[in-house]
């Protein structure tokens, strides 16, 4: 079994006070970003998509597969047709799917059926998440295994979140179910699965977000 070679760690050592001004300074940014569901066709740079997937795709990942990969929709007739079929699939779930509990829980954000922002955004990032490896050879297909494919793309998703805010962009987690269409329109080969569908841009000028709480610390950290 072929084994990597290990070099040196780049590590710069910072002083402390630096530290803890750099992840205050982190914090203050992350504490800013909400969910944004009025998003403007107010045109923004491909290099921040870009260098947003770059971040995200320097994510840690189970064995290092990498199990992901980030579709950006930037023409207007296919983001037409994810908007239509994800409004469909929707409008289903709202009125026959979910069930009431559910329903409840989505309440308070004020959601439904309807999806203008996915043509309003000017990019949508899909994510899709690589559930094995596929290999042409000349006796056919080789399959290889993928360990941990949902934790690493949950995580190189995060990244790509963080990225996207700390580069001054809205976006919004959506997970409109079931997602198999984005598959269909966005012709994605058999192991890729859609994992979330990402608008991105500016936020509309009269954009509003729910009044949410957040859990305080005390609530979500326990010290041993
Ligand atoms: C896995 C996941 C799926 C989500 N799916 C949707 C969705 O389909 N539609 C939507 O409007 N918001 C969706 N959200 C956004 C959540 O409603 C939102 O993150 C939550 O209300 C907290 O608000 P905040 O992101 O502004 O802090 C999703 C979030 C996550 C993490």
């Amino acid at each position: 079994m072929n084994q990597y070679k290990h070099i040196p760690l780049g590590f710069t050592r910072m002083p402390t006070q630096d530290q803890v001004r750099a992840s205050r300074e982190f914090l203050e940014r992350m504490a800013m970003r909400r969910s944004v569901r009025f998003i403007s066709p107010e045109p923004v740079p491909f290099e921040l998509i870009e260098n947003a997937i770059r971040c995200a795709s320097l994510a840690p990942s189970g064995a290092n597969q990498q199990p992901w990969k980030f579709v950006v929709v930037k023409d207007r007739e296919i983001k037409r047709k994810i908007r239509e079929a994800a409004e469909a699939e929707e409008r289903e779930s709202y009125e026959h799917r979910m069930p009431a509990d559910w329903l409840e829980a989505l309440a308070p954000l004020g959601t439904d059926w309807r999806k203008e922002f996915l043509e309003t955004a000017p990019y949508l990032i899909v994510v899709f998440r690589i559930d094995f490896g596929l290999t042409q050879t000349p006796e056919g297909e080789t399959k290889t295994k993928h360990y941990y494919v949902q934790e690493s793309v949950g995580i190189a998703t995060g990244f790509l979140l963080a990225a996207l805010h700390m580069s001054g962009l809205a976006t919004l987690t959506h997970t409109p179910s079931p997602m198999g269409f984005l598959s269909t329109i966005l012709n994605r080969p058999k192991n890729e699965r859609p994992f979330v569908l990402i608008p991105v841009g500016l936020p509309s000028p009269d954009a509003t977000v729910p009044t949410i709480a957040k859990k305080t610390i005390a609530e979500v950290m326990e010290i041993k």
